[in-house]
């Protein structure tokens, strides 16, 4: 018998549902994708084309949770996607994976990417019992940098080059949180 394909987790947190993507969803992603300050660090460049979010949104709902998952950010009470959290080049096996995140400029600095990004944490250490989750930053993210120190990340060092995006070769801090590191005193809980 086929195998039944398994249900994406809902994460909860006092004022977000992070939940699985959906086509509709294309139009409030699409606001990201085309915001050329929230893309400056992005691992794309902005997008121009409407068709680039779509297929970037069926790739979010497409999820293989073994290597990565996306999660719509969306707003408890409207249900309107304010963003997104992942994780990414995921070896489940070895318990690691690599974490992302992007905020819709309207709504940033209102504690959104703290909150989800909590829950998403809490998520890959207590549910997928992962060890290790990295974050690969730009020198000059500076709310990115922000976000994960204060998450409890740690830095590692500077990757040099590390990531190509139009013919330019871009550096990354190497950031990650283990397991067995203190909590970090960000907070947003549960999962339904
Ligand atoms: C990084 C990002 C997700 C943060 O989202 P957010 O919802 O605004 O984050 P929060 O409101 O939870 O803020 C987290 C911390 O970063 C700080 N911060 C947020 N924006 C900042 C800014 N522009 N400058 C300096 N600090 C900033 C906040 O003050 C907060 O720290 P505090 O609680 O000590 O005050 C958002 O800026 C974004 O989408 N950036 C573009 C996409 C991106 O670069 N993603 C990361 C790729 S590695």
């Amino acid at each position: 018998m086929a195998k039944q394909p398994l249900s994406h987790p809902i994460l909860m947190t006092p004022r977000l549902r992070l939940r699985q993507f959906r086509e509709d969803d294309v139009e409030a992603m699409h606001g990201c994708f085309t915001n050329v300050e929230s893309m400056r660090y992005w691992n794309t460049p902005p997008h121009t084309k409407r068709i680039e979010t779509e297929r970037a949104v069926r790739r979010f709902i497409d999820c293989t949770p073994s290597y990565y998952r996306f999660w719509a950010v969306a707003d408890k009470t409207t249900d309107r996607c304010l963003g997104l959290v992942n994780y990414h080049d995921g070896h489940i096996r070895n318990k690691r994976v690599a974490i992302g995140y992007i905020v819709d400029p309207a709504h940033c600095r209102q504690g959104v990417a703290t909150e989800a990004v909590s829950a998403m944490i809490r998520f890959c250490f207590q549910d997928l019992g992962l060890h290790r989750l990295q974050a690969f930053i730009h020198p000059d993210n500076a709310p990115s940098l922000k976000l994960i120190e204060k998450l409890g990340f740690r830095r590692e060092g500077l990757l040099r080059e590390n990531l190509r995006v139009s013919e330019e070769w871009r550096d990354d801090l190497l950031y990650a949180r283990l397991s067995t590191d203190r909590p970090a005193e960000a907070g947003s809980e549960g999962r339904r």
